[in-house]
C-alpha cells in the first residue's frame, strides 16, 4: 500500500526536539553520560499534595471515570476565575469566560483551526514557541513572521507590519514572559499597541502567558487582559506545566473575550472531550492551595539560573540573566557563529553529552543562539559548564 500523508503534514520538518533526541540514543552508545537541557520539560515532581488529590479522586470518586465536561467543569472554570482576580485583579466570568484546555499546546493548534481559511494570514513571533508556526501552517495558514531582535529586547515592531499583510491577519500571537528568547514587558507598551493594531484591522490578539508565574528578582509578570480595551480584542492561554511541575497532566485553559472562545469551545467539541474530571480537579486543588511550592519551584529556577550564569561567565560565555521562564537564552559564541545553532547543538550533544535547543528551531531569526533549559539536578550545571568549556576550546 501506499501511504500518502497530507501536503501540509508532508511541508513541515521534524518537530525541533526529534531531531536531537534522535540523536541522544547515539552519544548514549558512544558511553556518553547525557545531561538534558534541551526540551522545556519540568524536572521536578507535581507538588505532593495535587498528586494526593488526584489519587483519592480516582480511587474514590468513580463518577470522575466517566467522560468530563469538554468546556471545564463548573469548579474548575470558578477556580480559574477567583485565581485570576486574585492574581491579576480581573474578573472573568466562568461561564462564559474560561475554557478548560489540554494544555495550552492543544489549545494554540486548535485556535488556528478554528479561526484560520486557507491563506489567511497569522502574525508570528520568531523565534517562537512552534506550534503558533506550526499550527498555523497545519490549518493552512500563512505565517507572516514578527522578528524578535535583540536590539529590540525581544518585543515585536508592529510598525513594520504592511498594512497590506495586517488586512490579511486574522491572528496575532504574543507571550511574554517569552520563550525562548526569556524577554518580558517591562510595561504595558507592547499590549497598548497590539490592541490598536487588533482594532484597526480586526485581528485577534492571542497572547500566550504561560510563563506567568516563573518569575525572579521581584519582576511581577502582567495579564494581558489587565489593559484596558484586552477583553475586547484578544484571548489568554495560562498553563499547570511550568508553574505547578504539571507537563505530563496536560492542562491548561484560555480566559478572555467570549465570542472568541465560544468558536474554540465548538471546534474542540468535535475533536477532544476534554481534560479528564480527575486533572481538573488536580488544577482545582492546584489553583486553591497555598503557593509555597510555586515560590519552591521559582527558587529552584533562580538558584540554576545564576549557577549556570555564574559557570558558563567564568569559561567566557556571558549570559545576560532572564527575569523570568526556565531558560537562558545563549549568543552562540564567535567561532561558532559559521556553523550556525543546529551543527554547533549536534557536536556538543556527540562530543560532551550536554544536550541544548538550537536556536533555529524556533525561527529563522532564532539563529545564532542556542536555549538552556534549567531541567536538570542542581549539581549537574558545573560539570555542564566544565564539558562545554572543553568543548568550546
Ligand atoms: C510559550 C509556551 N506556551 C505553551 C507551552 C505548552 O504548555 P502546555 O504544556 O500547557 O501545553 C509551552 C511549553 O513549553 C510554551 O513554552
Amino acid at each position: 500500500m501506499k501511504i500518502r500523508v497530507s501536503d501540509k503534514l508532508n511541508k513541515l520538518p521534524p518537530y525541533i526536539f526529534s531531531r536531537i533526541n534522535q540523536l541522544k540514543p547515539l552519544a548514549i552508545a558512544k558511553k556518553l553520560d547525557i545531561i538534558d537541557l534541551g526540551m522545556g520539560n519540568p524536572d521536578m515532581p507535581t507538588p505532593q499534595h495535587i498528586v494526593d488529590r488526584m489519587c483519592d479522586t480516582v480511587k474514590n470518586h468513580i463518577r470522575t471515570h466517566r467522560y468530563p465536561q469538554a468546556k471545564g467543569m463548573p469548579k474548575f472554570r470558578c477556580a480559574v476565575s477567583e485565581w485570576f482576580h486574585e492574581r491579576f485583579g480581573v474578573k472573568i466570568n466562568p461561564e462564559t469566560e474560561v475554557l478548560a484546555l489540554i494544555g495550552s499546546k492543544e489549545g494554540v493548534a486548535h485556535l488556528c483551526m478554528t479561526y484560520l481559511n486557507p491563506g489567511d494570514i497569522a502574525l508570528v513571533p520568531d523565534p517562537g514557541y512552534p506550534v503558533y508556526y506550526n499550527g498555523v501552517a497545519l490549518a493552512g495558514g500563512i505565517v507572516y513572521k514578527m522578528p524578535l531582535l535583540a536590539k529590540n529586547k525581544f518585543l515585536p515592531d508592529l510598525s513594520k507590519i504592511p498594512a497590506k499583510i495586517a488586512r490579511k491577519a486574522r491572528i496575532m500571537f504574543l507571550n511574554y514572559p517569552n520563550n525562548p528568547t526569556t524577554a518580558i514587558v517591562e510595561d504595558m507598551k507592547l499590549f497598548k499597541e497590539a490592541i490598536r493594531f487588533a482594532k484597526k484591522y480586526n485581528v485577534i490578539i492571542v497572547h500566550d502567558n504561560a510563563y506567568s508565574e516563573l518569575t525572579f528578582d521581584g519582576y511581577v509578570s502582567p495579564s494581558f487582559l489587565q489593559v484596558p480595551g484586552a477583553r475586547d480584542v484578544g484571548i489568554e492561554y495560562h498553563s499547570f506545566s511550568k508553574t505547578f511541575s504539571m507537563a505530563g497532566w496536560r492542562v491548561g485553559f484560555v480566559v478572555g473575550n467570549e465570542n472568541i472562545i465560544k468558536p474554540l469551545e465548538k471546534f474542540k467539541s468535535f475533536v477532544d472531550y476534554g481534560v479528564p474530571t480527575f486533572i481538573q480537579l488536580s488544577g482545582v486543588c492546584a489553583l486553591k492551595s497555598p503557593k509555597d511550592c510555586v515560590k519552591e519551584t521559582i527558587e529552584a529556577y533562580r538558584r540554576r539560573r545564576d549557577k549556570f550564569t555564574t559557570e558558563l561567565g567564568k569559561i567566557g560565555w556571558q549570559i545576560e540573566k532572564p527575569k523570568a521562564t526556565m531558560y537562558l537564552w545563549a549568543k552562540l559564541p564567535e567561532k561558532f557563529k559559521a556553523i550556525g545553532s543546529l551543527k554547533f547543538a549536534e557536536k556538543l550533544l556527540m562530543e560532551t553529552g550536554v544536550v541544548v535547543t538550537p536556536g533555529v528551531g524556533f525561527g529563522e531569526y532564532g539563529e545564532g543562539y542556542v536555549r538552556f533549559s534549567l531541567v536538570t539536578h542542581d549539581n549537574r550545571f558545573h560539570d555542564a559548564a566544565l564539558r562545554i568549556k572543553q568543548f568550546l576550546k
